[in-house]
């Protein structure tokens, strides 16, 4: 039996970042992982260029049932913190927009980074994690590289997203198995998918790209709308698809800023000869002007013909276009899952769970979810050096 003080179960973002804040001349700390490769999330983040904070982070930019939980944690950690560690590593950084931070070069130079931290720990890849128990005050793990005893037990596992890279939901049962409570996950961040009618006018449009702006159960946003083959994507998509439930209408607006039906009656006013389908390809892409003139009736039609009232009509098709999303296309693309375990069992200042001492859970595995921009990887940066503190 091989025993360590503190074990810690995944080496992705939340993992490592734990490992680095907990490491201590004597002290024996051991990141395990089934996967070969540590933070394979942080290689495909951003594009490939992780992003890897946002300045802007504040509680108001995470979903949780208690949205206060993380205020602790991170306010103890700041973005700048992150921001100071990745100038003393050397790597090139931008600003993108909305304070969102990026690599200039590889996301892998994140986790380089990550691991020169974590010095004096050690990292087991390809490990696969067996049983859990708790015995003598102490943690019992059964392991493909044998039965390992820890005094401290931090799961750092995420959450359901991608399983194609190693996404599993452990940490769910893990909690469970220590009497925690969950709120039900699901997928978040994640393009919406729609039925037929909808669709027979999303596929023409598949890699048209427009600013939209949508607001819908509490959330606000306005970003880029991508058609997709199976729905609808793009930033704005993925922000909103946090805060729509199932059977839920999207309202969406295709040219936020401009009153379509006022631009539009203005148009007629002083070049009526023009067809609606060339002045709506001013406001909107005109792939997408086309299509939306053709559903309408209205792809031969001058503007001269038209009467207020179907300017109108186009005006709400643009600014007040109403979809009902099927569904979502899953964990097999969401970037995060919503949920997790309810952070009513877990403590804020350290993410120890309240009836089990000497056991965390840190990371996406946690009911808090951030926005998308940088959000998610703060919180696991954040929540990971709380509990490395203070496990
Ligand atoms: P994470 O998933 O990173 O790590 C969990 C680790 O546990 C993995 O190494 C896994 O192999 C291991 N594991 C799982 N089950 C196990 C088991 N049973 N036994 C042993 N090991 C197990 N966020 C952001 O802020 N900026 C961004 O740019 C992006 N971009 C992005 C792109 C894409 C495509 C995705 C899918 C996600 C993002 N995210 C993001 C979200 C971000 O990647 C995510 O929030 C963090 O990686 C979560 O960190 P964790 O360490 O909690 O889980």
């Amino acid at each position: 039996m091989e025993h360590v003080d503190l074990l810690i179960l995944g080496a992705g973002a939340a993992g490592l970042f734990c490992a680095g804040s907990a490491v201590a001349p004597g002290r024996r700390v051991l990141v395990v992982d089934h996967a070969l490769k540590p933070g394979e999330k942080i290689r495909i983040s951003g594009g490939g260029r992780c992003n890897f904070t946002n300045l802007a982070t504040a509680p108001n930019r995470f979903l949780s049932l208690n949205p206060r939980f993380a205020s602790s944690a991170l306010a103890r950690y700041r973005p700048e913190a992150f921001l100071g560690l990745v100038d003393r590593a050397g790597i090139a950084w931008h600003e993108k927009t909305q304070g969102q931070l990026f690599c200039d070069g590889r996301a892998t130079q994140i986790t380089d980074m990550l691991l020169d931290r974590m010095t004096g720990a050690e990292l087991r890849m390809g490990t696969a994690v067996g049983d859990v128990a708790h015995q003598a005050d102490r943690f019992m793990v059964e392991t493909s590289s044998g039965p390992i005893s820890a005094a401290r037990l931090v799961v750092a596992t995420g959450g359901k997203s991608i399983p194609k890279i190693g996404a599993t939901g452990r940490a769910y049962d893990l909690a469970r198995q220590f009497g925690l409570r969950m709120v039900e996950p699901k997928p978040a961040l994640v393009p919406l998918t729609f039925a037929e009618q909808e669709l027979a006018l999303c596929r023409p449009l598949a890699g048209v790209s427009v600013e939209a702006e949508i607001a819908h159960g509490g959330g606000r946003f306005r970003d880029a709308l991508l058609f997709t083959h199976r729905g609808l994507s793009g930033p704005v998509i993925l922000q909103i698809s946090s805060f729509w439930q199932p059977g839920e209408e999207l309202r969406i607006d295709l040219a936020p800023g401009c009153d379509v039906a006022s631009a539009l009656k203005a148009a007629r006013g002083s070049g009526g000869r023009t067809a609606v389908a060339t002045a709506l390809a001013q406001i909107l892409p005109d792939r997408l002007a086309q299509s939306i003139a053709a559903e309408l009736g209205l792809a031969q039609a001058r503007l001269a013909d038209q009467p207020n009232a179907r300017l109108e009509a186009v005006g709400a098709r643009v600014n007040r276009w109403q979809v009902r999303p099927v569904g979502t296309e899953g964990y097999r693309t969401a970037e995060v899952t919503l949920g997790g375990i309810d952070t009513r069992d877990l403590d804020s200042r350290t993410m120890q769970a309240r009836n089990m001492p000497n056991l965390f859970f840190i990371g996406e595995c946690v009911d808090v979810t951030g926005w998308l921009g940088g959000y998610n990887f703060q919180w696991a940066w954040a929540s990971a050096d709380a509990a490395g503190r203070a496990a």
